[in-house]
C-alpha cells in the first residue's frame, strides 16, 4: 500500500506537542525518528500487514514509545537475531538497526518524544502493492502457480501449521531461477505468519554431496523456499538454480495465529519463474536441512541450560548461500563453525538471541557467502534455555525433549548449498581475492 502525505498531515492538524528548539539539536520525531521507522519497521507495522499496530504517524510512534525502546534495546525488533560480534556480517537481507539507530530511537523515548519541526519530515515512503507477483516486470507472470488448500482459522485458538501437499503436475524436469509466494487474500497477511514450501521429489543418490555424514539424514524433501512477511521471494544467481523434478510435489506449512477475527479460507500461492526450456545453469543449488539433534535426540533438563552439537563432512565443494535456524521456545543460540582441510577454524555465523516465533533466514551476501573447500567439516552447535531466565519459557521445570510441538523442542538449521566442482571452485576462490595492486613506476 502507499502511505500517502495525508497521515502527515492529518497528524499536524492533530497535534500540538511543544517543538523544543534546543541549541544541540535534540532527538526528534520528525528529524531522526521517522526515517528508521520508514526504513527499518513500516513495511510491516503498517495497516493491512503482519505488525499489531502501526508505527506511521507520531501518535502511533508515541503511544508505542515504551516498548519500542523494550524490544530495539533487546534486539528482538526488527527481527535479526543474529550475533553482530562475529562471524559474517554481509547479507542480502538485514533489515537490523546500527548501534546509532537503536541509541537516537532509546535517546528519543528517554527525552519523552518530542515531535520536531514538521519541515525535518522526510516524504512518505511508497511501498509496493504486496498482492501482485513482485517479480513479474522482470521474468514476466510466474510460468507455475501452485495453491495450498483453502484453511478456516478461528477467531481464538492456538497457533496452527498447515501441512497441505500439491501436486507440481510437472512431467519434465525444469530449472527454477526464481521463486515468491505470497498470500492470496490479502487480508489474510494478518494471520499467516510464516510459509515454508518444502519440495519432495525422488533424487539421484549422492546428489547432496554429503555422503557419509555423522548422525544426518539423506532427505528428498528440500526447502523449496520460506516466506515472511519483510521477504518476497528467492532469485537465484544467473548460473543457479533449482531443479524441480517430474512428478514433484509441494509440502506446505502455513504457520497461522489468530488475531481474535475470523479468517476463512486461507490460502497461499507459491509462484514460480523457469528458465527457458533446454536452459542448464552451470550450478545446481539445493536446500540442505543440519539436523543438530543427533537424529531427534534432545536431552533438556528442567532449570537447565543443554547445547547439543552436530557434525558434517562436506564430500564437495561448495557455497553456502544462506543460514536458518530453527528451535522452538527454549531454543537460545544457534552457531555455524567451519573447520577447513589445514585444520584452520572460522565461526561463519551465529543466532544468539533466537526468537521461537521468527524464522529468519540469513542470506549472505555474494561477496560473503562463504565457499567450503571438500573435507570441510560445519560443526553445529544448539544451546536450549531451560530456565525462568527464558522469556519464552512456558514451564522451567519441565523436562523438554524432541518433538513436533512448540513446547518440545527441535534444532536444525536450513541451508541452501550451490556444490561446485573443484575448478569451479577455485575459479570461485580467485575472483574473491583482491587484485594485485599495479606495481608503480
Ligand atoms: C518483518 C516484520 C517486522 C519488522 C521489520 C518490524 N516489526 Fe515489530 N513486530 C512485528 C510483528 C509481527 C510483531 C508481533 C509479534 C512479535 O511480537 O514478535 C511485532 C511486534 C513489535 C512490538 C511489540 C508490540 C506489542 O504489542 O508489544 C514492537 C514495540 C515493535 N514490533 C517495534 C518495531 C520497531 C520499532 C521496528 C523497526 C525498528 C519493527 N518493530 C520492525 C513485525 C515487524
Amino acid at each position: 500500500m502507499t502511505i500517502t502525505p495525508h497521515h502527515w498531515i492529518t497528524l499536524f492538524v492533530a497535534t500540538s506537542f511543544p517543538i523544543v528548539a534546543g541549541a544541540q539539536a535534540p532527538v526528534t520525531f520528525t528529524k531522526d525518528v521517522a526515517p528508521i521507522l520508514q526504513a527499518k519497521c513500516q513495511e510491516c507495522h503498517q495497516p493491512g500487514s503482519i505488525a499489531p499496530m502501526s508505527l506511521i504517524t507520531y501518535e502511533d510512534a508515541r503511544k508505542y514509545a515504551r516498548r519500542i525502546r523494550t524490544r530495539v534495546l533487546a534486539r528482538v525488533m526488527p527481527p535479526w537475531h543474529l550475533d553482530k560480534t562475529v562471524g559474517i556480517q554481509a547479507f542480502k537481507n538485514d533489515r537490523s538497526l546500527t548501534d546509532g539507530e537503536i541509541a537516537t530511537l532509546v535517546g528519543w523515548v528517554d527525552a519523552g518524544t518530542p515531535l520536531g519541526s514538521p519541515a525535518d519530515l522526510p516524504p512518505a515512503p511508497t511501498f509496493p502493492d504486496p498482492n501482485r507477483w513482485q517479480y513479474a516486470d522482470q521474468f514476466g507472470a510466474p510460468d507455475l502457480v501452485l495453491r495450498s488448500r483453502p484453511y478456516d482459522m478461528p477467531a481464538r485458538t492456538q497457533d496452527k501449521w498447515f501441512r497441505p501437499v500439491t501436486a507440481t503436475g510437472l512431467t519434465e524436469e525444469r530449472w527454477v531461477r526464481a521463486i515468491e509466494i505470497k498470500p492470496v487474500n490479502p487480508e489474510h497477511r494478518k494471520v499467516v505468519h510464516h510459509v515454508l514450501t518444502l519440495l519432495e521429489q525422488r533424487e539421484a543418490e549422492g546428489v547432496t554431496g554429503l555422503a557419509h555424514e555423522a548422525h544426518g539424514v539423506q532427505r528428498s524433501a528440500g526447502l523449496f523456499m520460506e516466506w515472511a512477511v519483510g521477504k518476497v521471494g528467492e532469485i537465484f544467481a544467473a548460473d543457479a538454480g533449482k531443479l524441480m523434478l517430474p512428478d514433484s510435489k509441494i509440502r506446505w506449512e502455513v504457520h497461522m495465529h489468530a488475531i481474535g477475527q475470523e479468517m476463512k479460507n486461507v490460502e497461499v500461492e507459491l509462484g514460480i519463474y523457469f528458465y527457458p526450456k533446454g536452459f542448464v545453469p552451470a550450478r545446481r543449488t539445493v536446500l540442505r536441512m543440519f539436523d543438530v539433534s543427533r537424529g531427534s535426540e534432545l536431552d533438556i533438563a528442567p532449570n537447565a541450560m543443554a547445547m547439543t552439537q552436530n557434525f558434517y563432512v562436506m564430500q564437495a565443494p561448495a557455497r553456502l548461500e544462506n543460514f536458518q535456524p530453527h528451535m522452538h521456545m527454549r531454543g537460545k543460540a544457534l552457531s555455524l563453525e567451519a573447520i577447513y582441510p589445514d585444520g584452520r577454524k572460522e565461526l561463519l555465523s551465529s543466532v544468539n538471541n533466537f526468537q521461537w516465533n521468527w524464522h529468519v533466514n540469513y542470506v549472505y551476501a555474494d561477496s560473503a557467502a562463504p565457499l567450503l573447500p571438500k573435507g570441510t567439516v560445519l560443526v553445529f552447535t544448539a544451546w536450549h534455555d531451560n530456565t525462568a531466565a527464558n522469556p519464552n519459557n512456558p514451564d522451567p521445570n519441565q523436562w523438554v525433549g524432541w518433538g513436533d510441538r512448540t513446547v518440545d523442542e527441535m534444532a536444525h538449521v536450513w541451508v541452501d548449498v550451490t556444490y561446485l566442482n573443484q575448478a569451479d571452485f577455485e575459479k570461485l576462490v580467485a575472483a574473491r581475492k583482491p587484485a594485485p595492486r599495479p606495481i608503480p613506476h
